[in-house]
């Protein structure tokens, strides 16, 4: 039997070490402390699983789901789109829903990339968007974010027949993992690059409800957007849903509907008592995102102070439960958390995990509670290296 060029040509999974070295801990008897993951502790709020319990006695929702998402969750975003950043959608034309924004994101390339077709991607960078891209024959050309220049790609330095030979830009804020946000400015260049050199420009805003100052801006709300763009929502983050898949892509009808025909080929659709759901948490965001936000919050602001005082370097993340943190000077970031784990028994991940330019950094997802919280800053102020 043999793999397929293709699945060759992913690199191997980098964080099976730290994994092992996980389970040997657990397994010793040490209450290993995971701030590695992404994933909130917090349950999905119960208002929320009380719809999708009277959802799932619909007889109707037990057949298969419409394939681009019910109209009535599509309508809930498209209700969003326009409460929350001011711009229309069309339900119909310029909205799809998604099994989680990740199916998305790796189903997406397959409608625009040919065989040898740069797509640009930022790093370090979520993995999905180099990967699909490698799935479908592309060549990502990876966009360095540096803490010089606010974890933001700087065009300047892409040579012009790349920025030519670009089919798809990929870009995402609120950043994971750099926590980083983006100013309207950046948006502007990205969508005047896009028009000039006919690039598609996809953005993941997984993070965009995750917010502890200025609201983060769709895309959308930049002028002419709507003529390129696409725009990855998930519901996972926004609403502790992670295990519910859903999501949705909404901008442009020719990309949307173009998604829509990749998709239709290969899934069928998000279960219809989940979109009901999922409906019913966008149409009540204000009233049900704030508390877990908070929580989010006191979360960042704690670690934020004593990771200052125990002298780590970042930069305080405005959105995201993400913090992106210097590794010690003299040690790579895989070596650095795998002897943190093997002395600390905490579970962070290295910065190389995320791309070349994530090197020198490690990042601390604050998806645990406070005790854990605690307990962690503790074992953090004992390292000696
Ligand atoms: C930047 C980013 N985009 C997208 C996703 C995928 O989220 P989901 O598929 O749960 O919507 C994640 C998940 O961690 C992420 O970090």
């Amino acid at each position: 039997m043999e793999l397929s060029e293709r699945l060759k040509k992913i690199p191997p999974y980098l964080f099976v070490e730290l994994d092992r070295l996980k389970n040997e801990k657990m397994k010793e008897g040490v209450d290993v402390i995971d701030l590695g993951i992404g994933d909130p502790d917090i349950p999905t709020p119960k208002e929320i699983i009380e719809v999708a319990k009277k959802a799932l006695e619909n007889s109707l929702y037990h057949r298969y789901p419409s394939n681009i998402g019910s109209f009535f969750f599509r309508k809930a975003c498209a209700n969003y789109m326009k409460k929350r950043f001011g711009i229309s959608f069309d339900p119909e034309s310029e909205i799809i829903a998604l099994i989680g924004s990740k199916e998305g994101i790796a189903h997406f390339p397959i409608a625009f990339v040919n065989p040898g077709d740069i797509v640009l991607s930022p790093d370090p960078s979520y993995p999905v968007y180099h990967l699909s891209t490698i799935f479908n024959h592309g060549i990502p050309y990876y966009l360095p974010l540096t803490w010089e220049n606010d974890f933001l790609p700087d065009f300047t330095k892409v040579p012009t027949n790349v920025l030519q030979k670009t089919k798809i830009i990929w870009i995402n804020y609120p950043n994971n993992p750099t926590g980083a946000i983006s100013k309207k400015d950046f948006f502007e260049e990205v969508i005047k690059l896009a028009k000039k050199y006919n690039w598609i420009v996809a953005h993941d805003a997984a993070y965009i409800e995750i917010y502890y100052e200025d609201p983060p801006l769709s895309i959308f709300e930049i002028d002419g957007a709507k003529d390129v763009a696409i725009e990855f929502h998930s519901l996972s983050k926004t609403f502790c849903m992670t295990g519910w898949r859903i999501g949705f892509a909404v901008g442009n009808s020719f990309l949307i509907s173009a998604l829509a025909k990749v998709k239709s080929n290969i899934d069928s659709g998000v279960f219809t008592a989940i979109q009901e759901a999922g409906a019913y948490a966008l149409n009540n965001l204000e009233k049900i995102v704030p508390p877990l936000v908070n929580t989010f919050k006191k979360r960042r602001d704690f670690l934020a102070e004593e990771l200052r005082k125990l002298g780590y370097q970042f930069k305080k993340p405005f959105a995201t439960f993400y913090l992106w943190i210097k590794t010690p000077e003299g040690i790579s970031s895989q070596q650095f958390c795998e002897k943190l784990l093997k002395i600390t028994g905490l579970v962070v991940t290295p910065g190389i995990g995320f791309g070349k330019a994530g090197e020198g950094y490690f990042r601390i997802a604050l998806t645990v509670d406070d005790q854990k919280l605690k307990e962690a800053v503790k074992r953090l102020s004992t390292l000696r290296l």
